[in-house]
């Protein structure tokens, strides 16, 4: 069987921000690392997971010398013993490919299957994620130890689904190793064909870079003597993303062609890989990690919801393999420990913003290796406290909640572009010193949610439906086959924010030929004069209202048709038009000649969401964020969030209460507190219609 006879996985069409899962039940559980302890010690742990309310764990995706102690010599027993004690707890397996951490036995068979840094370090044992995911020796491994682990559990009905190795390139995301240089070659000639292309692709005549064969080109390094080409560059990352989808696709057709009845996730997302391309294609559903203690206390709700939200925008709802259980430490630095009530709040923030199933990191807090202080449920004495009192809270609210949220999809009403690889990889190997497309998405999410919008993110090729108003920050790759949906969903009615800079550079990340802003000039009905950076503090440059430019100003001529909202203020360089709208159908776009900023933002929102038909409940106080859960026939699970800290809120509600105290007409949250309530039809807008019927 190939991959492609297996119609169930996701494959590159059914990336949509709408997409459920397929779970037929939420799964509800933890990482579980039985290896790490004695028989005594995790003697009763199945039972207590089960009076959690557990239904899964997930094992393994570090014990490959538990399974392979000796090179083609495996032992399955221990792992046996663990499952089959689970399964009579009623608690079914996510297996993983153990790949994140080969055996140091594999490393002595090849010394030279380590990743190689770009000043040219080998990567050591002794940590994970060290090797190559071109090395031909470890590949060949990786499908040995995935296939016998497929086989020996091939029929045992509580191992349920896979993960395919640990979060690649959590750690390191590059690789100058021989292997990488030779499968770079092989890579190249199969993009490009000839050698020629690849030089015009290139624009190799620049510096003399021009090659005559695949087999001279070289990686791109950080210590070459000063800029790499960015077309170069952006290719190099392209390759590293490829390789590793190569990589989890030999794992996938190993595990797919022995019980194609499991289905398959990988824990993501970081850079650069390309989770809307074959990674994600290859899966049934995606997974993310939720680690929200990493950030502030002030912006920890609002950083968790863009991360969920921007996860989703990938391919639909997720799965997440690990949920923070308490504070995180590793050796050099540990965060904060979550509130009481905090874990909870964050969990079902997940769940309400698209997780279809969760598992929380990890069961018992380990006394040995780099993380003994990155908690979990269960203590280091193997007491279980407020955190497993918390954990078994929520297992018996998703009892009553979870089947009731399968099927059910995330609705906004609004969106930011975001999602895509190239425009993130572009945009590291040509930063300019700018911020990253990400990060102003994630100033724009703020916005959005502070405006009492429900946005998402959408790519440009995805389902716009629903979505009444589309933010794309800066893209500055920008391909030209996006321009006609957005034009006909803007002729229906679309209200378009084009950010400065955007539809500026060509897939190959080279500047397009075109007058500025390229592809999107008609349909913005501006043409760029001038441009250039701001960031010099003696020379502040502001917009007519005294906001400050920030990062970048472009003046604008705008067509015949097209208004001029703001003009610059910038002595020297007068008064040309900044920020301008055009009315195009019954939508409009406008053009914003600098960065999204939190104060350019601030100015534009109430031009933007002037009469917007908000899906947000009209009546909730500000501190209370709201996200809404939607059914296909019209039913409506609805969150409620009290992110103000401290003091009870109360927030009038309607429908059945699935969580939270209500007298039929009012329910009052606490701090952390969260409501749930359920409708068979969507209850009073703010405003009237449906953003896609604007
Ligand atoms: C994740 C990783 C886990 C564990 C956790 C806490 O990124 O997948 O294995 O390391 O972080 O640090």
């Amino acid at each position: 069987m190939t991959l492609a006879d297996d119609q169930r996985f996701l494959g590159r069409g059914g990336l949509s921000h709408r997409r459920p899962s397929t779970f037929g039940r939420f799964h509800f559980g933890v990482c579980y690392y039985p290896e790490h302890w004695d028989d005594r010690t995790r003697r009763d742990d199945a039972k207590r997971m089960a009076d959690a309310g557990m239904n899964v764990v997930r094992m393994a995706e570090f014990a490959w010398s538990v399974i392979e102690p000796k090179p083609g010599s495996f032992t399955f027993a221990f792992f046996d013993d663990v499952i089959g004690e689970l399964a009579d707890h009623g608690i079914d397996t996510i297996l993983c490919t153990p790949t994140a951490t080969p055996p140091h036995w594999l490393l002595r068979r090849h010394p030279d299957m380590v990743q190689i840094t770009a000043s040219g370090q080998p990567l050591i044992h002794g940590s994970r994620q060290h090797a190559s995911y071109f090395h031909n020796g470890f590949r060949a491994a990786s499908r040995e130890i995935t296939r016998a682990m497929a086989e020996h559990w091939r029929n045992h009905t509580s191992v349920i689904g896979w993960q395919t190795d640990n979060e690649f390139h959590c750690h390191s995301g590059t690789d100058y190793s021989e292997a990488a240089v030779a499968a770079w070659h092989v890579w190249l000639g199969a993009k490009y064909e000839t050698i020629d292309r690849l030089n015009a692709t290139w624009g190799t005549a620049f510096w003399n870079q021009t090659y005559d064969a695949f087999d001279n080109v070289p990686l791109p390094k950080a210590d070459a003597p000063t800029y790499a080409n960015p077309a170069h560059h952006a290719d190099f990352l392209r390759f590293l993303g490829d390789g590793v989808s190569d990589f989890q696709r030999e794992q996938v057709t190993i595990l797919r062609k022995t019980n194609p009845g499991w289905w398959i996730t990988h824990n993501g997302v970081f850079e650069p890989l390309d989770y809307r391309g074959q990674l994600t294609g290859d899966l049934d559903v995606l997974g993310y990690d939720v680690y929200s203690m990493f950030h502030t206390p002030e912006r920890r709700a609002a950083r968790q919801a863009f991360n969920c939200d921007r996860v989703r925008g990938f391919s639909g709802n997720f799965i997440v393999p690990e949920h923070q259980a308490g504070a995180g430490g590793q050796t050099e630095y540990m965060l904060e420990q979550p509130m009481p009530g905090e874990m909870r709040q964050q969990v079902y923030r997940t769940i309400a913003r698209g997780a279809d199933s969760l598992l929380f990191f990890r069961w018992r807090s380990c006394r040995v290796g780099a993380e003994q202080y990155w908690l979990g449920l269960v203590d280091h004495d193997n007491v279980g406290r407020r955190r497993l009192d918390e954990a078994t809270q929520i297992g018996s609210e998703l009892r009553e909640i979870g089947p009731k949220l399968l099927g059910s999809t995330v609705a906004i009403d609004c969106a930011m572009a975001e999602c895509d690889a190239d425009v993130a990889i572009g945009h590291n190997a040509c930063t300019l010193g700018l911020p990253e497309p990400k990060s102003i998405a994630s100033d724009v999410h703020d916005a959005l949610l502070s405006a009492g919008l429900s946005p998402g993110c959408v790519h440009p090729s995805d389902d716009l439906s629903g979505v009444g108003l589309y933010i794309i920050p800066h893209w500055a790759i920008f391909d030209t086959a996006w321009v006609e949906q957005l034009t006909s969903w803007v002729h229906q009615g679309g209200r378009l924010v084009v950010g400065a800079r955007t539809a500026t550079r060509d897939l190959a990340n080279n500047i397009v030929p075109d007058t500025l802003p390229g592809v999107l000039r008609d349909l913005a009905g501006v043409t760029i004069s001038d441009y250039g950076p701001l960031h010099s503090e003696g020379r502040p440059v502001h917009l007519d209202n005294g906001i400050r430019g920030q990062h970048w100003f472009e003046a604008i001529e705008p067509d015949d048709g097209t208004d001029v909202l703001h003009r610059w203020d910038a002595r020297a360089l007068g008064n040309p038009p900044a920020i301008t709208r055009r009315t195009v159908g019954a939508g409009w776009v406008s053009y914003v000649g600098t960065y999204l900023t939190p104060e350019v933002i601030g100015t534009l929102m109430p031009t933007w969401t002037a009469d917007f038909p908000r899906l947000r409940l009209s009546d909730l106080p500000a501190d209370i964020e709201f996200v809404r859960r939607e059914h296909p026939d019209g039913s409506v699970i609805d969150f409620f969030f009290n992110n103000a800290v401290r003091g009870s809120i109360a927030i009038p509600v309607s429908g059945t209460a699935l969580l939270g105290e209500t007298d039929g007409a009012q329910m009052t949250l606490p701090p952390f507190g969260v409501g749930v309530v359920m409708s068979e039809m969507p209850t009073s807008r703010s405003a009237s219609p449906r953003p896609d019927a604007v």
